[in-house]
């Protein structure tokens, strides 16, 4: 959708074809923190009313080591860079509301969506709406359909590279309507597993638990939920944990993967086509934003004036920011969570990364730019 509004800025045509229907786009929960960047865009595409009105706008986050709380200011650390918080769920809708205004076809419930033709000059993309076959023909396909779409299916198998990290772990998140616990984001490392306090609303928060990768939702009631997030939440904060029912509870694996492929033609991948990272430190949403800015650039300079080099380099200049963001994702995943094989070398490492965290103002920055978002240019 960010793609879709891109083009139309700059006069160019395209389609959305969505396998699922509007009301499960705009409620599906997903992460809820957008780079000073993706802020950036939403106003630049004149969507950013609501997040600049709404969105928590967070200077800074805390690191709770066994118990022991420590603060990193985010807006010192990097001339005043902070991140928003705003769920995926309300930037779909503002998406979304601007597509029917500007008049962006987006197709809902797109059934069996193929592409064709993609090594030719005249790809085809085939659907079915209700049951009827549908047909487009067009210069490019953008494959914006995440780690189990179509599109990155349909590259030859022996023309993909792929490289991929799983982790011995998930995660259990719950929503529910209860004041956060603190203002801020709150990442703790606990003998216990890794936890996660965060929000969406001064009146809704939303909390993650490491979890086995066995485990199943249903092992876990909400009073089981709430009492070992304020074991591993530390002393300090767990006095300020209002218990609620959840009105959502999932566990999500976590696995980092990046597939260097990100053209075939005319087909280009973006976003979790083409990248996952594990959820830690929400760049998910954000890189998938970082792609399509790079994307709809090379794209309106084709339309614009016949140049392909910026299709040519897409997947380089993606892939430089990519790797950083898995890089970043990799490494906070690995010094907040315990890890089942651990040894006492590894813990001795993650006991020395934290101290060095802290005591460290070049490592806070080195921190700090990562989350708050590495320089995007546009
Ligand atoms: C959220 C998710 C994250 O992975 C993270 O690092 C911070 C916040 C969230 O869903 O709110």
């Amino acid at each position: 959708m960010f793609l879709a509004h891109l083009l139309r800025q700059a006069g160019v045509e395209a389609v959305v074809l969505e396998m699922r229907s509007r009301d499960y786009v705009e409620g599906r929960v997903r992460a809820g923190v957008l780079e000073q960047h993706t802020v950036r865009l939403m106003h630049r595409l004149g969507i950013g009313d609501r997040v600049a009105r709404e969105g928590l706008v967070h200077a800074g986050t805390t690191l709770c080591v066994d118990g022991e709380p420590f603060h990193v200011n985010f807006s010192d650390l990097t001339d005043g860079g902070a991140v928003t918080v705003y769920g995926q769920s309300e930037v779909m809708k503002d998406l979304n509301v601007a597509a029917d205004r500007r008049g962006i076809e987006v197709i809902y419930e797109a059934a069996d969506v193929t592409p064709h033709n993609l090594d030719s000059h005249a790809p085809v993309v085939t659907w079915k709406t209700r049951g009827e076959p549908q047909r487009l023909e067009c210069d490019f396909v953008v494959g914006c359909d995440g780690y189990h779409g179509v599109c990155r299916a349909s590259i030859p198998a022996d023309h993909v590279k792929t490289f991929e990290r799983i982790y011995p772990f998930g995660w259990l998140g719950i929503l529910a309507d209860v004041p956060p616990c603190n203002h801020e984001l709150i990442y703790a490392n606990h003998p216990h597993g890794f936890a996660l306090a965060s929000m969406r609303s001064p009146t809704r928060s939303r909390c993650y638990l490491q979890c086995s990768l066995g485990d199943r939702v249903e092992e876990w009631s909400d009073q089981r939920f709430w009492d070992e997030f304020t074991v591993r939440i530390g002393a300090q904060y767990s006095a300020r944990v209002t218990r609620g029912p959840s009105f959502e509870k999932s566990i999500a694996p976590l696995r980092s993967f990046v597939c260097t492929t990100m053209r075939w033609g005319r087909l280009f991948l973006a976003g979790d086509a083409a990248h996952i990272v594990p959820p830690t430190g929400a760049k998910g949403l954000n890189l998938a934003v970082a792609d399509v800015v790079v994307l709809g650039d090379a794209l309106a300079a084709w339309y614009g004036a016949g140049d392909d080099r910026g299709l040519e380099t897409y997947a380089r200049r993606a892939l430089d920011r990519i790797w950083k963001a898995e890089r970043f994702s990799w490494w906070l995943t690995n010094l907040t969570h315990r890890f089942p094989d651990m040894d006492v070398f590894d813990r001795h490492m993650q006991i020395a990364e934290f101290a060095y965290l802290r005591e460290s103002r070049a490592a806070q920055t080195s921190f700090a730019e990562n989350y708050v978002g590495l320089p995007l240019d546009f």
